[in-house]
């Protein structure tokens, strides 16, 4: 079963400090989705908890590194949220790596990029999905410059509109160790959760990435641990795990993972992702 942890106690020592976890301890494996649902739930009620807003609340869900589980968090938190809210929004930002429109099953376009670009109304590009209360707006079509568009002023102008449409809209992201991308969102949100996923995730990835959320004063409202088995107590499985640097290579759409820190390495993707993400339905 995954875990919740606070800042401090997340990065001083893995001790578990904090509060529910994403159960994907059963991911296809062994428990039920009921404990699933249930974890989501956990989550939920912590985020609630720790965004104290009237209005719309602005939730950015991000990681260190690729492959950690965040649109696979932002699909299910969102479908959570939906069952307790009346308006939620999905808005997919990984322009890189679009598959959150996969997940809920609508089209890929007219989204994000077309709203930025002028090509679309944002009355076009924010779908329904069979999940009642719950809306997505996808990534749109492939753009040349993922992280210029999302730190554009139309891009503050087009969630000016939305805020006043929803009462919670999630934002799915690429890893903020790679790509700078959701580092204009993660500024104008009212929390960030961190996802760091069990024998993926190593120690110094996870300090980068806090440290750059520090850096730009984010309220990071939690850290969840995707995919431990709770078998280890201090649950980051990869931790050490070196070799797994070795899967952050040509494969992936943000660019090879030696190079991330450089400028170079921000590059839209060239492929569309092929992978599946669960849901809780
Ligand atoms: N707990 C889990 N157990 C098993 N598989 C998982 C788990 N979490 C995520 N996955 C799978 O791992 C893959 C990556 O997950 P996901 O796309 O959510 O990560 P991501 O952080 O958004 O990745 P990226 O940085 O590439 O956008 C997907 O195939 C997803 O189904
Ligand atoms: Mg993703």
């Amino acid at each position: 079963m995954a875990k919740q942890k606070s800042k401090s106690s997340a990065r001083s020592g893995y001790g578990y400090g904090g509060y529910g976890g994403n159960g994907y301890g059963g991911y296809g494996k062994t428990d039920s989705m009921f404990a699933v649902q249930e974890a989501y739930k956990a989550i939920r009620t912590n985020i609630i908890l720790s965004v104290i807003k009237d209005g719309c609340k602005k939730l950015v869900i991000t990681s260190s590194v690729p492959h950690e589980g965040k649109s696979t968090t932002a699909v299910n938190l969102s479908i959570s949220l939906a069952q307790a809210f009346k308006r939620v929004l999905l808005v997919d930002c990984d322009l890189r790596k679009a598959k959150i429109h996969r997940a809920l099953g609508i089209p890929g376009d007219p989204g994000l990029t077309n709203v930025l670009s002028g090509l679309a109304d944002i009355t076009d590009a924010v779908h329904a999905t069979k999940y009642q209360n719950l809306y997505c707006l996808p990534a749109g079509l492939a753009a040349p410059n993922p992280a210029e568009m999302l730190a554009s002023e139309r891009m503050s102008s087009t969630l000016a509109q939305l805020e006043t449409q929803f009462d919670y809209i999630i934002f799915d992201t690429p890893p903020i160790n790679v790509v700078s991308d959701a580092l204009p969102l993660i500024k104008i949100s009212d929390g960030v959760v961190l996802i760091v996923r069990a024998g993926i995730t190593v120690y110094s990835d996870f300090d980068q990435a806090l440290s750059a959320l520090e850096f730009i004063e984010a309220h990071i409202v939690g850290v969840i641990v995707n995919d431990d088995n709770g078998e280890e107590e201090g649950g980051y499985g990869g931790y050490g795990k070196y070799g797994k640097y070795g899967k952050y290579g040509s494969s992936y759409g943000y660019g090879g993972y030696d190079k991330r820190r450089s400028v170079e390495s921000e590059k839209p993707a060239e492929k569309e992702e092929k992978e599946e993400i669960e849901k809780i339905d």
